[in-house]
């Protein structure tokens, strides 16, 4: 069953220095499953995910033939409708999750927030709630986490707050933007194993933005290769290591080999023709 459906969606900034594409026709479709973008640095896989949520700052505009969730024409609905969207049936966990907790409240106040005025639970409710949140990813010590302001919480912790309150309430979506970069690796193993509980028992979709083309070939069941703006292929998870597209090779290229010499990275060959 089709979650999402993107058709045609650009994404451009008009700038003093002229407009800037950041997204130029991107295509996809999303059932309950595991969609990885791979691609490299400003090649548009945040702009993508954020115009899912139409969360795109002006000057940035979105555009697109059909941007479909779940029945529901996305670029249609009012400022007003998204919001009802945004949070308990698309959530998105930023990139930088400093920017996307509130600095001056604490941990266990946002948290809570939404289980209070959206849910209407008592605060020990919610409370309860927050701090099962928290140990769904494993932090061990939730009360205290509860109690810190943002900044007071480590890169890896603040992913783990971020990972947590986006899955308070239950999302249809989920779309991850590099949600793991930060923690170490038993971390990351395990709230991906979390991710795929949620994708597995409550077919929640998701779409999960990557440098890390190794573990997007494990975690994933498809991925698009993003260059420029375009998605230059889209093939199956167990297939990207073994890709044929010049360009994904060239991504591939660029991995760092466990045990190799650490001799500099190869340069990423590009070619225009891909990016047309
Ligand atoms: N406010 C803005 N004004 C102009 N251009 C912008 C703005 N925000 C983003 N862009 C451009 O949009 C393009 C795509 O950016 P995006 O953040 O989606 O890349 P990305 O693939 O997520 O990169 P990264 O891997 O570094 O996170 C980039 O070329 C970027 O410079
Ligand atoms: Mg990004």
């Amino acid at each position: 069953m089709t979650l999402l459906s993107v058709k045609n969606l650009r994404v451009s900034f008009d700038t003093e220095a002229g407009l800037v594409e950041a997204v130029r026709g991107v295509s996809f479709s999303l059932g309950r499953e595991r969609l990885g973008i791979v691609g490299e640095s400003g090649s548009g896989k945040t702009m993508t995910g954020r115009s899912v949520l139409r969360l795109v700052r002006p000057p940035g505009r979105i555009e697109a033939e059909e941007m479909r969730f779940d029945g529901q024409d996305l670029m249609a609905l009012s400022e007003r409708d998204m919001r009802r969207l945004r949070g308990p049936r698309i959530a998105m966990v930023m990139q930088d999750p400093k920017y996307s907790l509130n600095p001056v409240m604490k941990v266990g106040d946002q948290l809570m927030e939404g289980l209070r005025q959206r849910d209407r639970l008592s605060r020990s409710e919610a409370r309860a709630k927050a701090v099962a949140a928290l140990e769904a990813v494993q932090i061990r010590d939730p009360e205290r986490v509860l109690e810190a302001y943002p900044h007071e919480l480590s890169g890896g912790m603040g992913q783990r707050v971020m990972i947590a309150m986006m899955l308070i309430p239950n999302p249809d979506l989920l779309i991850a933007d590099e949600p793991t970069s930060a923690l170490d690796v038993t971390v990351q193993a395990e709230v991906l194993s979390i991710l795929d509980g949620l994708v597995r028992d409550r077919g929640m979709g998701l779409i999960f933005i990557s440098h890390d083309l190794r573990l997007v070939a494990r975690f994933c069941d498809r991925v698009l290769v993003m260059y420029k703006g375009r998605v230059v292929e889209e093939l199956a998870a167990r297939d990207l290591l073994a890709a044929r597209h010049p360009y994904t090779q060239g991504l591939l290229n660029c991995l760092p080999r466990i045990g190799g010499d650490r001799g500099p990275l190869p340069g990423l060959d590009r070619n225009a023709e891909w990016a047309r």
